[in-house]
C-alpha cells in the first residue's frame, strides 16, 4: 500500500463507523497560548474535552499535522539519529466525545490493524495503565490477541497528558514487535527500533489544573493517535521511517544536490535530519511561524540550524534547505494545499535564514576552534559557560550546537554556568532602555536596536478608522540618512493576512519625510524613513499620514478578495479553502484547494456574482476584539494559514461573507466599483489561483485593453494594404508571364479562311487583366482574331480582339463573335467591334468550345 492508501483506509474505516472527517488544524496553534506547536490530534478539540466547547458531531477523525520538539513530548535530540522520531509527522487520530469508549477504541483499533490491514497478531502489544483492569479485560473480551501480550506500565508510558496543564487520562498503546524471531517481548517501551509503539488510545477522564491537580471531566472520551510515518513504515515492509515512500522523494534530492549517496552512518543520518527538518520548516512557516529570537520562532531557527549544519557533513556550504521544499511540496502538496500556496514565502524565508547563518556559523567556526585548541592547551576537556555563551549571543551558536560539537570533539560544555549567563542576559535585555527589534521591511530580516522612551508601550494602530494620525515619537534610532521611527499611534498598516503594508508620509517640524515600510515587532510598529536630513526626536509630535489612494485600491482588492472566497464556494463547491492570498494596489491574488481547472462559464459566473454583490452596495460590519471562539461560533470562515489570538477581528458583508480578519475594507462594497479576473492557473495539485483586478484596476485593464485592440486594428489595416498591394504585384507579375506566353501561342496559331485566329486559355485574376491581355494580343497580332478565356472567380471571362483591317475589310466584330460564344457558355455580353468583353457560367464546356472557336467566326 502506498502512503496515500493507508492515509485513505484509516478516514474509511472511521467514516464507516459515524466519525466525522475533519480537517487538520495548523502547526501553529489559533488559540492556545499553553501550546508552542500542535502536538497532537486532540489539540483542536481541547476544549470539548474540558467541556468550554462543543461541536455538531460526537465522533471525529483526521490526520493532523504535528510538531514536537520542545516541551513535553520533546524527541529533538533523537531526530535523524534514529529512524522513526520526526520533529514533524502526520498522526491519524479518532476520537469520541461523551460517545463510544474503551470497548469500541480497543475492538476497532485491534480490526483495523489486523483486519484490515492484516499485521500478524502474534507481533502485537498491548500495554494498559497499571490499575486499569477495564482496558485489560476489554483486551481480552474484544480481541484475540494473546493474552500474554498484554502488559501493564506505570504513569511514565501509560498516562498520557497534553501538557503541564489540559486534559489527561490512563492509555493504552499497541506496540510492534519487528525482531526477526519474535523475541521482543521483553522490549516494549524500551526505545528500541525493533519494537516500536504505534498507536495510543487514550481514555481522557480528567483535567489537570496549574497546581497539579486532577480533576475528574463532566464526560469520558477516547482520544487517539497514530504514527503515520511509523504504520506506512510497517505496513511497507520498511525498518525505517525515511525508507517509505514519505521520504524516498526527500532523501533522492538530497542526494542530487549533495552529490553524495544515501549510505554509511553519518551519511545517513545528516540526510534524515535534514529530510526532517525540511518538513517540519515548510509546515510551520506555511501555517504563520518565522525563525526569530524567541519563542516559536527561536525553536524554527535551531531546526534551521541543526539542518544546516548537518548540511555541511555533507558538504553543501551554500543555502540548500530551501531548495527541499519543492520536494516536499510534491509529495504533500495534494493533501495539505496550504504548503503549495505557501511555497514561495517559505522558500524565501528559509532562503535568507540560511544564508544569514552561514555567515554567522563562518565567523562561530573559527571562533570555536581558538576556544577548542585553548581548552586544550590547558589540559581541560570543558568549554566554559562564558564561552559557550559568547559563541550564543555573538554568533548564532544554540547551547546544542555548540554541545554537539564539543561531543565530537570529545569535550563537554558547562551548561549551567552557560544558564546562567543567559538568564543574566534575559534581566539585563528586561531593564534596558534599548531594545531589539527584528525588521523585516525587505523580506530579508535585520536587527535593529532602537532607543525607546522609557515607559514607552505598545503602538495603537488607528488605520481601521483613519488615515492620519497625531502621534508622539516613543522610539527612534537615525542613521545614515535614515530613520527609524516608532510612534503611540499610527495608521500605518503592517503587512498581515496578505494586504501589504501602508505608505505615506511622516510630517515633523514642517518638513515631509517619507515613509517606505512599516514592520511590526512586539507590538510595536516601526516606520522606516528611507532618507531624512531632520533630526526626530523622541517625545516629539508628529502627523502621519497613509497614501490614501494606494491604500483605498488596496481596500477595494482585500474587500473584493472576501466576495471572491465567497463567491467561489458558492459557484465550485464548499470544498474550496482559502491556500493563500496577496493583496496590493494593483490587484488581488487568491490561492485555494479546487481539483480542476476552471472553465469559462464557472469564471464568468463568480465574476457576475461578486459584481453582484458590489451593486447591491452591502455595508460593512466590523467587529473588533472577539472572543476567539464567539467568532468561531458565528461560522466565520477562517484561513488556516493564519494564526489567530485570543481576540480576533471578523469582518462581514451582509448575510453573503463572514471571515475572520485582521486587514483594512471598504466601508460598503459599492466602493469596490467593478471586479474583473484576469487570470486562473494552477500552481500546484490541487491548488488553483486567480488574479483579479478591481475598481481603478479595472479601468487600467479596460484601457491597455482598449488600447491594445486600437493597435491590433491599426496593424490589421496595414496588414490588409500591404496584402491589396501585393495582390496587385501578384496580378501584375502573372499579367507579365501571360503576356510573354501570348507571343508564343501567336507564332503557333493557325490561319483560318485567310486569317490569323488565336483561341487560348490563359490564367489571369481580373476582367480588366484580361482586357488588358485583349489589348496586348491585338497589338502583337498585327492582322488577325483573337480569343481568350481565363477562369476568373469560379466563373469564365473572354475577350474577343479583331484586328483595324479585319473590322474594315470583312466587317467583322469582336463584340458579335464573343457574345455568341458567351451564349453557348450560358452567359453573355459585348462591346465594340474591335474589343469586347463577356462573361459565362459553363466552366465544364469552355475547352470543348475553345477547340471549336474558329466556327464562331462569321461567314463572309
Ligand atoms: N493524544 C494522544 C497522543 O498524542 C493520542 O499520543
Amino acid at each position: 500500500m502506498t502512503s496515500r492508501e493507508i492515509r485513505q483506509s484509516f478516514l474509511d474505516f472511521f467514516r464507516e463507523r459515524g466519525h466525522r472527517i475533519v480537517p487538520s488544524a495548523p502547526v501553529v496553534p489559533l488559540d492556545d497560548p499553553t501550546l508552542l506547536f500542535t502536538n497532537a490530534g486532540m489539540n483542536q478539540f481541547k476544549d470539548v474535552f474540558l467541556n468550554t466547547g462543543s461541536r455538531d458531531y460526537t465522533r471525529a477523525a483526521d490526520t493532523q499535522k504535528c510538531i514536537r520538539v520542545s516541551g513535553k513530548h520533546n524527541d529533538l535530540e533523537e531526530v535523524g539519529r534514529d529512524t522513526y522520531h520526526h520533529t514533524f509527522f502526520e498522526m491519524l487520530g479518532n476520537w469520541s466525545f461523551g460517545d463510544y469508549y474503551k470497548k469500541e477504541a480497543i475492538a476497532w483499533a485491534w480490526e483495523l490493524l489486523t483486519g484490515v490491514w492484516g499485521l500478524p497478531k502474534d507481533r502485537l502489544y498491548a500495554t494498559v495503565y497499571t490499575t486499569d483492569d477495564e482496558a485489560f479485560e476489554y483486551w481480552k473480551t474484544e480481541t484475540d490477541i494473546d493474552h500474554s501480550h498484554i502488559l501493564r506500565f506505570d504513569e511514565k508510558t501509560n498516562f498520557w497528558e497534553m501538557g503541564d496543564v489540559g486534559p489527561c487520562g490512563p492509555c493504552s498503546e499497541i506496540h510492534i514487535d519487528m525482531t526477526p524471531d519474535k523475541s521482543g517481548a521483553g522490549l516494549v517501551n524500551a526505545d528500541r527500533p525493533e519494537v516500536m509503539e504505534i498507536w495510543n488510545l487514550v481514555f481522557i477522564q480528567y483535567s489537570r489544573d496549574e497546581s497539579g491537580e486532577l480533576h475528574a471531566l463532566p464526560k469520558r472520551h477516547i482520544d487517539t493517535g497514530m504514527g503515520f510515518e511509523r504504520i506506512c513504515a510497517v505496513l511497507q515492509g520498511k525498518t525505517s521511517n525515511y525508507d517509505t515512500d514519505i521520504f524516498r522523494p526527500l532523501i533522492r534530492r538530497i542526494e542530487e544536490l549533495s552529490g553524495r549517496a544515501y549510505e554509511g552512518a553519518e551519511n545517513e543520518i545528516a540526510m534524515r535530519v535534514i529530510a526532517d527538518h525540511a518538513r517540519m520548516l515548510t509546515f510551520a512557516i506555511t501555517d504563520g511561524a518565522v525563525p526569530s529570537n524567541e519563542g516559536r520562532g527561536y525553536v524554527l531557527r535551531r531546526i534551521l540550524r541543526r539542518a544546516s549544519r548537518f548540511g555541511r557533513n555533507l558538504g553543501m556550504r551554500e543555502p540548500f534547505l530551501f531548495k527541499i521544499v519543492e520536494a516536499v511540496v510534491a509529495r504533500m502538496g495534494d493533501v495539505f494545499p496550504e504548503i503549495a500556496g505557501k511555497r514561495e514565502t517559505v522558500e524565501n524565508i528559509i532562503r535568507a535564514e540560511e544564508e544569514s547563518f552561514n555567515a554567522t556559523l563562518d565567523r562561530g567556526l573559527e571562533i570555536f576552534e581558538h576556544v577548542v585548541a585553548r581548552v586544550k592547551q590547558d589540559g581541560s576537556n570543558r568549554i566554559s559557560g562564558a564561552e559557550a555563551f559568547k559563541l550564543y549571543d555573538t554568533y548564532g551558536f544554540p547551547l546544542d550546537l555548540t554541545t554537539l560539537m564539543a561531543r565530537e570533539r570529545g569535550l563537554e560544555v558547562d551548561e549551567s554556568e552557560f544558564e546562567k549567563h543567559m538568564s543574566a542576559q534575559k534581566t539585563r535585555s528586561r531593564n534596558a532602555s534599548k531594545s531589539k527589534f527584528t525588521l523585516s521591511i525587505t523580506g530579508k530580516d535585520r536587527d535593529i536596536e532602537l532607543e525607546l522612551a522609557p515607559g514607552a508601550s505598545a503602538t495603537a494602530f488607528t488605520g481601521y478608522d483613519a488615515l492620519e494620525a497625531e502621534a508622539k515619537i516613543i522610539g527612534l534610532r537615525q542613521e545614515d540618512g535614515k530613520a527609524y521611527v516608532v510612534v503611540d499611534q499610527t495608521p500605518f498598516y503592517v503587512e498581515s493576512g496578505g494586504q501589504v503594508s501602508d505608505t505615506g508620509v511622516i510630517e515633523a517640524e514642517g518638513h515631509t519625510l517619507p515613509v517606505s515600510g512599516v514592520a511590526r515587532t512586539q507590538g510595536t510598529i516601526i516606520h522606516l524613513v528611507p532618507e531624512t536630513d531632520v533630526d526626530l526626536h523622541l517625545s516629539e509630535v508628529v502627523r502621519l499620514q497613509v497614501d490614501a489612494e494606494r491604500r483605498k485600491a488596496i481596500m477595494r482588492n482585500h474587500s473584493a478578495t472576501h466576495l471572491l472566497h465567497s463567491a467561489l464556494r458558492a459557484v465550485l463547491g464548499s470544498h474550496v479553502q482559502q491556500a493563500g492570498s496577496l493583496v496590493e494596489a494593483r490587484r488581488l491574488r487568491f490561492d485555494f484547494s479546487h481539483y480542476d481547472k476552471l472553465t469559462d462559464a464557472q469564471i464568468r459566473d463568480i465574476e457576475a456574482l461578486v459584481n453582484e454583490k458590489i451593486r447591491e452596495a452591502i455595508p460593512r460590519t466590523h467587529l473588533r476584539d472577539l472572543p476567539f471562539e464567539e467568532a468561531r461560533k458565528m461560522g466565520a470562515l477562517m484561513f488556516f494559514g493564519d494564526k489567530y489570538g485570543d481576540r480576533v477581528n471578523v469582518v462581514q458583508f451582509g448575510d453573503f461573507s463572514l471571515e475572520f480578519c485582521g486587514g483594512t475594507h471598504v466601508a460598503n462594497t459599492a466602493e469596490i466599483g467593478l471586479f474583473k479576473i484576469v487570470s486562473e492557473s494552477s500552481i500546484a495539485s490541487g491548488t488553483r489561483r486567480i488574479e483579479a483586478v478591481t475598481g481603478t484596476g479595472v479601468e487600467e485593464y479596460i484601457r491597455t485593453l482598449h488600447d491594445d485592440l486600437v493597435e491590433a486594428r491599426t496593424e490589421s489595416e496595414a496588414l490588409q494594404a500591404r496584402i491589396h498591394e501585393l495582390e496587385k504585384e501578384l496580378a501584375r507579375l502573372s499579367l507579365e508571364k501571360e503576356k510573354e506566353r501570348l507571343s508564343r501561342i501567336i507564332t503557333g496559331a493557325p490561319t483560318v479562311r485567310g486569317v490569323r485566329f488565336v483561341a487560348a486559355k490563359v490564367r489571369v485574376n481580373s476582367h480588366d487583366a484580361l482586357k488588358a491581355l485583349g489589348d496586348v494580343l491585338r497589338e502583337k497580332l498585327r492582322t488577325g482574331v483573337g480569343i481568350l478565356a481565363s477562369e476568373i472567380d469560379g466563373k469564365i471571362g473572354l475577350v474577343c480582339v479583331v484586328t483595324d483591317d479585319l473590322i474594315e475589310s470583312k466587317k467583322w466584330n469582336a463584340g458579335n463573335i464573343v457574345g455568341a460564344i458567351a451564349k453557348d457558355l450560358g452567359g453573355g455580353g459585348g462591346g465594340r467591334p474591335h474589343l469586347a468583353t463577356a462573361g459565362a457560367k459553363d466552366l465544364s464546356r469552355l475547352d470543348e468550345v475553345l477547340e471549336h472557336a474558329r466556327e464562331y467566326l462569321p461567314r463572309d
